[in-house]
């Protein structure tokens, strides 16, 4: 990799000055405490990342209100109580000249009624179960509608006084913001669903919040998945005119994923599907269900290098200012590279291979060409649903 490459170009995002084009997106880490706070081996973990020369580091996601929990091992920003941890692990990316966001989420449906106190999961519309969590959500009230989006901004002011230099809102991969934008888990029939407009009503609410509690001079990122793979859900098309409404409502950057975890989770973090692990902690019902949604999928699923390419570039094309991050897939050094030359994405953004290799940004950036090592196996993936802790699974 040539030095001059624009890869390796500084970058600023609403003040953030970033020392490269390269972003560890966000991934669970299934390492926080059991009430959600931070622990030692988090920091270690986004330490030695930081140490690897990503420009910004996303953390996976935390969740902003305790019916919002999605996984039990995940880190919380629902209470000020979360603020000192979360300082301590921002202090320690700080010190090694690294860059950290929080990327905040709300589950919505995909949770378990077992991890949020036996309440039923609240989602935009009540639907049928899904095959990962098997829960049937119910309606949320006009007046939680109006209390999540409040949460949302509390907990970017958290992350705001914790030191982080960003904030990436989860609106991705089937969690609530993605649930509202959806027309395959929205069926509202009030202002809040039905046509693009209304669907973008809770994402545009909580943009208007989390910029009223950070200010104008904080960046707030979002990460979308512009194309569902279910039936009824988001396309490209519709994405665009969402992306230009977020871009309009005034994120700083957005992030271009895919897939919605509770049904499409491959879809999300393509390559091979491991079936016997996904499935091995089931039985009866829910084991049969969860592998016949897997095995219908995984030849649709297999690995294509920088798999959303095509979608982010139709994104840059109605984001204006807005930067563009493209995850999904990266594979050759050169090919990163030669999107962020040719404009088709801001950033490159990477969770599998840096899970796998935390120091290839500092090696690209020492002229290393070779591949990235992740193989795509997406052990790590059932891992960390599976309780265990984020790292590779996979030393072959
Ligand atoms: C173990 C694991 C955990 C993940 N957790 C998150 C998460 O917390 N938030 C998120 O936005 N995406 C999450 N993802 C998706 C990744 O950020 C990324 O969008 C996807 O894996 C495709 O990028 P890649 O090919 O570079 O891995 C996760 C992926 C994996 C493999
Ligand atoms: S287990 Fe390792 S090789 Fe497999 S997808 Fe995860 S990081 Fe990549």
């Amino acid at each position: 990799m040539k030095q001059d490459s624009l890869l390796f170009a500084p970058m600023e995002i609403n003040g953030m000055h970033l020392k490269n084009r390269l972003v560890k997106s966000a991934t669970y880490e299934a390492m926080a405490a059991a009430d959600g706070s931070v622990t030692d081996q988090l920091i270690d973990m986004y330490t030695s990342l930081a140490k690897g020369g990503a420009g910004l580091t996303i953390t996976g996601y935390a969740y902003i209100q305790e019916n919002g929990h999605c996984m039990p091992l995940q880190t919380a920003v629902f209470s000020d109580d979360h603020i000192p941890g979360l300082r301590k692990l921002v202090d320690a990316v700080h010190q090694e000249g690294g860059k950290i966001a929080l990327q905040i989420a709300h589950a919505g449906r995909q949770t378990t009624s077992d991890l949020i106190g036996g309440q039923t999961p609240m989602a935009p519309s009540a639907i049928e179960a899904d095959p990962l969590f098997h829960t049937e959500p119910r309606a949320m009230t006009i007046e939680e509608i109006s209390e999540t989006i409040d949460a949302f901004g509390a907990a970017a002011a958290r992350c705001k006084q914790a030191g982080f230099d960003a904030v990436q809102l989860h609106g991705a991969h089937g969690y609530l913001i993605a649930q509202f934008l959806s027309p395959f888990t929205n069926r509202r029939t009030d202002e809040w669903g039905g046509n693009t407009e209304n669907r973008m009503r809770f994402a545009k609410e909580v943009i208007k919040k989390v910029r009223s509690t950070v200010g104008p001079n904080y960046p707030v990122l979002i990460k979308i998945s512009v194309e569902e793979g279910v039936e009824n859900g988001l396309t490209i098309e519709e994405s665009c005119i969402i992306a230009k409404g977020l871009a309009d409502a005034g994120v700083d950057a957005i992030e271009v994923s895919g897939g919605i975890v509770a049904d499409t989770a491959f879809v999300m973090s393509r390559g091979e599907v491991p079936i016997d692990q996904m499935a091995g902690g089931l039985e009866g019902d829910a084991k049969a269900q969860t592998e016949q949604a897997l095995y219908s999928i995984v030849n649709s699923v297999k690995m294509e290098e920088a798999y959303w390419l095509s979608h982010a570039e139709k994104i840059k094309e109605v984001a204006g200012a807005v930067p563009v991050m493209l995850v999904g897939g990266m594979k050759y050094p050169q090919t990163m590279a030669t999107i962020v030359q040719e404009n088709k994405a801001d950033f490159i953004s990477m969770a599998r291979a840096l899970i796998r290799e935390p120091a290839l940004p500092r090696e690209m950036a020492e002229g290393r060409k070779s591949p990235v090592k992740c193989g795509y196996c997406n052990r790590c993936l059932a891992a960390v649903v599976g309780g265990q802790p984020l790292k590779c699974y996979n030393r072959l």
